[in-house]
Formats: C-alpha cells, structure tokens, sequence
C-alpha cells in the first residue's frame, strides 16, 4: 500500500531525542490535576472499550434541536457520518444558549493593531449577528449559499461566521493577507456569490487597501459575486467608494438592528464550512466540515485538552484565517461560553512584551499558539516575560510543527512559571479538531512529543505494508478509525477526497495524515515532518508545486524548488537561463511574484540561484536534500543522484548567502 508521498519521499530520523540519560517524562502536578476538566485515568480505557459510543460525551456537550439516530454511521467508508439524523444551529451553540447564565460575561476581548479595544459580552453578540444574519438574508443569502469572509483579525470576522451558521449558509474564509488571485480562485472554487470584506487594515502604519484586493479578485473571477459587504475598518483613513451591489456593513446591521432571526436547524452532516488549503498539488483542496461532528469534537478537546472553562479567558492566538482560529479561536471556546480574546496587532508592536502585557492586563489562564512564535519569544529573550506577572497561566498550548524539548522548556519555564503544562497539540485542517496529545490532568508530558493519541481516535504509526511500525522505527501517521471532527469531504469531489487520504487496506479504510512519524515503548508520537509536497513554514501550510509554480513564471526562471528551513523559513532554489544574470533584481521580482500570485507570507526569505537542481535518475528533484543543505544537516550518500556533483556548488551557494 501506498503511505508514502505522490513522489515516495520519505521523512527525516527522529531528531528529539533528548539526550544520553533517558528523555524527560513530565507528570502533570497535583494542583493541577485536582482542578483539571478530565482527571480521570480511566478516560483512555473507556473510550477504547466503548467506541464509537464513547464520542457522545462529546455530542452531549451540545444543544440539539433534534436528536441524532446514530452515533457513527459507517454503511459507505471512508464516507462516514457522525450524529445522523440529528439536527443543531453552532451559532445557536455558540451564542443564543449562553444568554441565560451569562448574557453580560464577555465572549470577545478585542485588541486592534492602534491600541484600540472593542468588548462583546455574550448578549452584544447575539445581537449583531442577529442583525447581520438579518441583513445577509435581506441581500439574498440563503441556507446552503457559501459566504466568502477576507478579513483581518477584527471582531466583524467571529461575527460573520456565526451569522452565516445561524442561517445555514456555509462560510469560506480566505486569510486575510492572500492575494487578489488566491481569493478569486477560492471564490470560484467555492461558487461562493457573496463577500463580506473590509476596506482596508494597518500594516505596520499604513494603511492597506483590502478592498482594492477584492475588487481584483472580483475582476479575474469566472463567476460574479452578487452581494459584497464591507466593513469599515479604518474610519476615514482610507476612502473606499462601494459600487452597485456592494453594502457599508455597519448600515446594514444598524439597519436590523434588535430583530431576530430563528436559527436554521441543520442536518448534523451538513456544512458548516470549507476551508481552503494546500494539498498534494498547485491547486487548493476545499476541506469541508460538518455541522455536528466538528463542533461535538472541538467543544470535547477545548474542554478536555485545553481545559478551557466558562469562567477562564483564553486567548489562542492563531488567525481565524486559518483552521485554528476556526476552531480554537471561535467555535471551541464560544461553544464553551468563555471569554476568548482577538489580538489584531503583531507580537512585538509596540514592544517585544506585547503578548505578556495582553495576558497580564486580562489575566489570560490558556494561551495557544505555535512553535514559529516561541522561537520569536525565546530570540527576543526572557527578559520580555519578566517584566509581566504572568501567575495568571493555568495552562499552555502549542500546535502547528513540532515544538524542540528546548522550546517546550522555555515556554514552560518563562511563560507557564516553571508550572503549567505544556500541551503539543497535533491535527490538521481536515481533523477538524485535536487528534494528537496529552491529558494535561491524566498524561505526562514528553517535551518534543505530541503525545499519545487522544482517547477515542485510533491513530497509528505504520510502515509500507500497514503494519504498525516497531517503536523507534520512522513510519506514516495514519488513522485507522473515524473521528468526529473529520472531514466529511472535499469540494472537489469524491475521487479526489478518496485519492488525497484514503487507503482501502485489508482491516479497512485508512486515513493517511501526509505525516511522518515514529511512536516510542509508551505510544507517545515524534511527528517527522510531510512526507508529501507541503511544507510547514511561519505555522502555515504551503504547497511546494504551487509557490514553485509562481517562481517558474517569472521570465528568465527555468526551474525551482521550495523547502523550509528549522528557522520557519521558505527557502527556494531557482536555476535561471544563460542570458539572465541572477542577482538582487531578480530575486525581488522572484519574491513579488510569489507575494502576488500566492500572498505575501509567501515571500521567501532566501533565494539561492545554482546552476542546477539535484536529480534523481528518475529526474526527479531531491527536495529532501535541499531541505538538509538549507538547515546544514548532515545528509547522506548522493551517488544515486543523475548529478551528485551540483551538491557542493549548491551547498556553497547556500553559505554565502
Ligand atoms: C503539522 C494546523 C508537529 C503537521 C492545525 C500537520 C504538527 C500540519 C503539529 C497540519 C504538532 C500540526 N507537531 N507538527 N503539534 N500540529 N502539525 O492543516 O505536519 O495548517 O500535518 O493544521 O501541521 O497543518 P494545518
């Protein structure tokens, strides 16, 4: 059977080992444990013996208008459907039930890039996206119309979510910072025929013309859209004319203000969203998630592995451009009725203290976030953290790439007092939720590991054949049962959904992650890195073929190649032609162009010309290679290679950079 990539690349050695001496094994302590959401040992055994009934302790932390029939329906694998016949609204989740226990607790906490703060609490929220659900149906928005939202970080994004969830429209966020031409591709793909953007945001000082990026987009779709909404985010800093069929989003919600709208009961299998990302090919996968099963496992792991509360103020810090601002920004915690705050600004604007003022000042008990930004904070340096008293951190999270013990330790250390567990938390876009981690009350913790898999979620290392790999050994993450926040497809159709993950082994169907992986003696898991085309930089997922697809249409590019390093960076390997001189022009053309067709967090940050790439026989380029020169690993024999003699001229390239 197949685990490997479209091309068999494989995946480095596992390279956390902590040391002579054993590795470090973290016990969750006794003051957090006694306090913690799940305690109990026994979780792991039960859900075991009781799948896949177990997963109704997480349906049951939910509202439903109807009642589901079946847990799991498993007639059609890999076609697999969670809570059928059961019928819930996510806004109504979200939202409407927390009116009677806690309609005047704040839900948002916003911070935007001037200093500037805007407060929800749970009944102001009810209220706009009422208002807007109204105005979205007003503009002829109806249940099943996919609603494409290109905004930054500001309290306007939740709030258009929730209202196309309260009326059975499937949103579609596009991040912010994506081109004109990613938007127009996903508006398309989506056949999405209504927008909901802003005029502009700040970049550092200036201010940025959001709206002239959708304009763009609007004029390079095949399709039309037939209702924009803008919202105005800059005041008068920016004057954005609205043309016909375009809408001021505050007049429209002023305009419905105080009525309500009855939330849409929708199908549990029914779409709540899609979500574009970078997939085994240039082109975009359309992840879509169901209504009851995502929500269901989002609530249980922001509970559970988070041990978020009603009463806590969390912050994950991830944008909501992104599958984890979906679900641990928005859905997870307003689901749980806390207070979840919304950063717009950078992490060191005004000073390198930002986020420890920001936890301080709210006395934040869980931050999430990624690796990419500890390694900042560790480079900026402890002194940072110092300055702020932080006793308010109950609990950490990290999620996105692996994390090195280094850095567990540090963000421990400096950010969690020495105290709170750490938890690596391992999923994907298409999980939906937390498939990988500990138990911050049950498991101990690893530093560099992911953890175990999470009760109830059958996720296995396995070798070429599917059999599972002996410990130590690296292999492919995969999991062999359904969960429930999986995703219940692909926009672009069944053949594609099954060709991107699913293997039809002899004990069943299996999802591959596109991960490597290796278990240790105890099951705990040591993520690899892809082992397909895409690379995790800056906490992004990028599709190799599709950046070195931009890079190639430069004029004067014949070939490139796109790794990343250990630093988050994107580093690309450009051959050009004879006549063209490879110097400090065309690399600003190279990475323009990439800002362009891609986004500018696409830009890469190193651009090495050689005369040519490394090859196998089968003329095939050695991406794995280039990623060991990037970060200066030791790589191994390259005599396979068609033209091992390019390894040392790359490798000098590379050193005087
Ligand atoms: C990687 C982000 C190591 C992995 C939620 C996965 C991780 C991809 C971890 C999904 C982790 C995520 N340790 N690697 N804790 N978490 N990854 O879809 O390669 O943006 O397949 O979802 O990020 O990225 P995505």
């Amino acid at each position: 059977m197949d685990n490997a990539g479209s091309d068999g690349r494989r995946f480095d050695e596992p390279s956390h080992a902590d040391g002579v001496g054993g590795e470090a094994v973290i016990e969750p302590l006794a003051a957090f444990r006694e306090r913690a959401v799940t305690s109990d040992r026994g979780v792991y055994e039960r859900f075991e013996a009781d799948w896949p009934e177990c997963w109704e302790a997480a349906a049951d932390l939910l509202d439903w208008e109807r009642p589901y029939e079946t847990i799991l329906n498993d007639d059609d694998p890999p076609f697999y459907e969670w809570f059928a016949g059961g019928e819930l609204n996510a806004a109504a989740n979200c939202v409407d039930r927390h009116l009677d226990d806690r309609r005047n607790q704040l839900a948002i906490r916003w911070f935007g890039k001037r200093g500037e703060r805007r407060s929800y609490t749970y009944l102001d929220l009810y209220r706009e996206v009422n208002a807007l659900a109204a105005g979205l149906r007003e503009l002829g928005v109806e249940e099943d119309d996919v609603v494409t939202l290109y905004m930054p970080m500001i309290p306007e994004l939740p709030v258009a979510m929730l209202a196309c969830a309260r009326i059975g429209a499937p949103h579609n966020v596009v991040f912010a910072g994506l081109s004109a031409e990613a938007l127009s591709t996903r508006l398309d793909a989506a056949d999405s025929e209504y927008l909901i953007t802003c005029d502009g945001y700040y970049r550092r000082e200036d201010a940025f013309n959001q709206k002239s990026k959708a304009d763009n987009a609007r004029l390079r779709m095949d399709g039309d859209l037939d209702a924009t909404v803008v919202v105005d985010r800059l005041g008068d800093a920016l004057d954005v004319p609205l043309g016909e069929d375009e809408h001021e989003y505050e007049s429209l919600v002023d305009a419905h203000d105080g009525e309500t709208v009855e939330p849409v009961a929708r199908d549990a299998t029914d779409l709540l969203f899609v979500m574009y990302t970078s997939g085994t090919t240039g082109r975009p996968k359309g992840v879509e998630h169901a209504t009851g099963g995502y929500l269901a496992h989002v609530s249980w792991t922001t509970r559970n592995v988070l041990d978020v509360r009603p009463n806590d103020t969390y912050w994950c810090a991830a944008d909501i451009g992104w599958i984890t601002g979906h679900s641990y920004g928005v859905y997870g915690p307003l689901s749980v009725g806390t207070t979840t705050v919304l950063y717009e600004g950078s992490p060191d604007y005004p000073d390198r203290d930002r986020v420890w003022d920001l936890i301080e000042r709210n006395a934040v008990s869980v931050f999430y976030t990624s690796p990419t930004a500890i390694r900042s904070f560790m480079k900026w340096g402890a002194e940072y953290p110092e300055r702020h008293d932080l006793s308010s951190i109950r609990l950490l999270g990290t999620v996105g790439e692996s994390i090195t013990p280094k850095a567990w330790r540090w963000y421990r250390e400096h950010v969690g007092g020495g105290e709170a567990p750490v938890v690596d938390t391992w999923w994907q876009t298409e999980t939906g939720a937390i498939a990988l981690a500990t138990l911050p009350g049950v498991t101990p913790m690893k530093p560099g590991k992911v953890g175990p898999p999470l009760p109830g979620i059958d996720a296995r290392v396995v070798d070429e054949d599917g059999e599972r790999a002996d410990p130590g050994t690296p292999g492919y993450l995969t999991i062999a049962s359904p969960w429930p926040g999986m995703l219940r497809g692909l926009r672009e159709g069944d053949e594609r959904y099954l060709r991107e993950y699913w293997v039809d082994a002899e004990d069943g169907w299996r999802y591959r992650t596109g991960d490597g992986a290796a278990v240790d003696e105890d099951g705990y898991v040591t993520i690899l890195g892809r082992v397909d085309d895409v690379i995790n930089v800056r906490a992004r997922r990028f599709n190799t073929a599709e950046l070195e697809a931009s890079i190639v249409g430069t004029d004067g590019v014949t070939e490139a190649a796109v790794v990343g390093d250990d630093g988050g960076r994107i580093v690309a390997y450009v051959t050009t032609r004879g006549d063209v001189d490879p110097g400090a022009d065309l690399r600003t053309t190279i990475a323009d162009r990439v800002a362009q067709s891609v986004g500018d967090l696409a830009r890469p940050d190193r651009i090495v010309f050689t005369p040519e790439l490394p090859k196998t026989r089968s003329g095939k380029i050695m991406r794995r290679l280039l990623g060991d020169i990037a970060r200066g690993e030791e790589f191994g024999d390259v005599s396979a290679l068609r033209n091992p003699e390019v390894v040392g001229e790359i490798e000098s390239a590379v050193r005087k950079e």
